[in-house]
């Protein structure tokens, strides 16, 4: 598609459309992969998601006790944070996933049926951009794999500032920009050749994982994503790479 580039066009992958057009084409591309979305990442990663989401929840530790902790995982899609979270704290911990695709929340309200975690984690469908939560209820807020997607950063970001009580605190794990010399050139020429393919074989569609790689190539590096959560209003942002920076786990505070 073309159109008079404009400046309120954004990054669609590598293509560049307007700002409206955006969620829309995010949205197909999970809507098309939300059956085979966990099958698809341990394919991807060689597993290697698993121990990426499992140290972001080691971070956050939430707490063992009964004493109430609210979790939001935003853009949760099928419950791999939450369920993480639930388990890793105790009674008093819940988690509510929000997430734009019916498609992916159903798929996690279906995983948490079968692993018996109904109670603990909530699944609702909701925009990271305009969340349906007031001020100040939550302990802290997650989100994995899905503040690339979003059109506007910035809005996430003082969304996430708004919904988190004081005290509360904002965590992120996300591709970043690998800092290692070799591992940059076997993991671009991976992405950009064996992600599409593997895509294509197992779901019937490569475009989809193009978008996926190419998303990643676009979203701010490290310590500029650093930058914009201390702009959303954050203090202590900090960020830890993972993989030689394969992903990123950033926190903030807000206090
Ligand atoms: C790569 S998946 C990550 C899912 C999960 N957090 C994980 O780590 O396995 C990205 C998710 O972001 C969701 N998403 C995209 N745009 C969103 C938005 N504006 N608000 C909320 N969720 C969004 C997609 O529907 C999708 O489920």
């Amino acid at each position: 598609m073309t159109h008079n580039p404009n400046e309120n066009d954004v990054a669609f992958g590598f293509r560049t459309v307007h700002e409206g057009e955006k969620q829309g084409l995010v949205n197909d591309v999970f809507s098309k992969v939300a059956e085979r979305y966990d099958q698809m990442n341990d394919l991807m990663s060689g597993g290697l998601h698993r121990l990426w989401k499992d140290d972001l929840v080691t971070s956050l530790g939430p707490p063992k006790g009964d004493q109430p902790f609210e979790v939001l995982d935003v853009a949760g899609g099928t419950g791999d944070i939450a369920f993480r979270i639930a388990r890793a704290g105790g009674a008093g911990t819940h988690v509510t996933v929000a997430d734009i695709s019916k498609e992916m929340v159903g798929e996690g309200r279906k995983r948490a049926e079968a692993e018996g975690l109904l109670g603990r984690c909530d699944f609702t469908v909701g925009n990271a951009e305009a969340l349906a939560f007031p001020d100040k209820c939550f302990d802290a807020y997650t989100i994995a794999f899905g503040i690339r997607n979003v059109t506007h950063i910035d809005r996430a970001l003082s969304e996430a500032y708004r919904v988190l009580k004081p005290g509360g605190r904002f965590m992120c794990l996300e591709f970043s920009r690998v800092d290692m010399p070799f591992l940059d050139k076997i993991y671009e020429a991976y992405s950009f050749t064996v992600i599409p393919a593997v895509g294509k074989v197992v779901t019937g569609d490569g475009q989809p994982y193009r978008y996926l790689v190419e998303s990643i190539r676009t979203f701010p590096d490290q310590e500029n994503f650093r930058k914009m959560i201390e702009e959303a209003g954050f203090a202590r942002a900090s960020y830890r790479n993972l993989s030689g920076g394969i992903v990123a786990i950033h926190s903030g505070w807000r206090i």
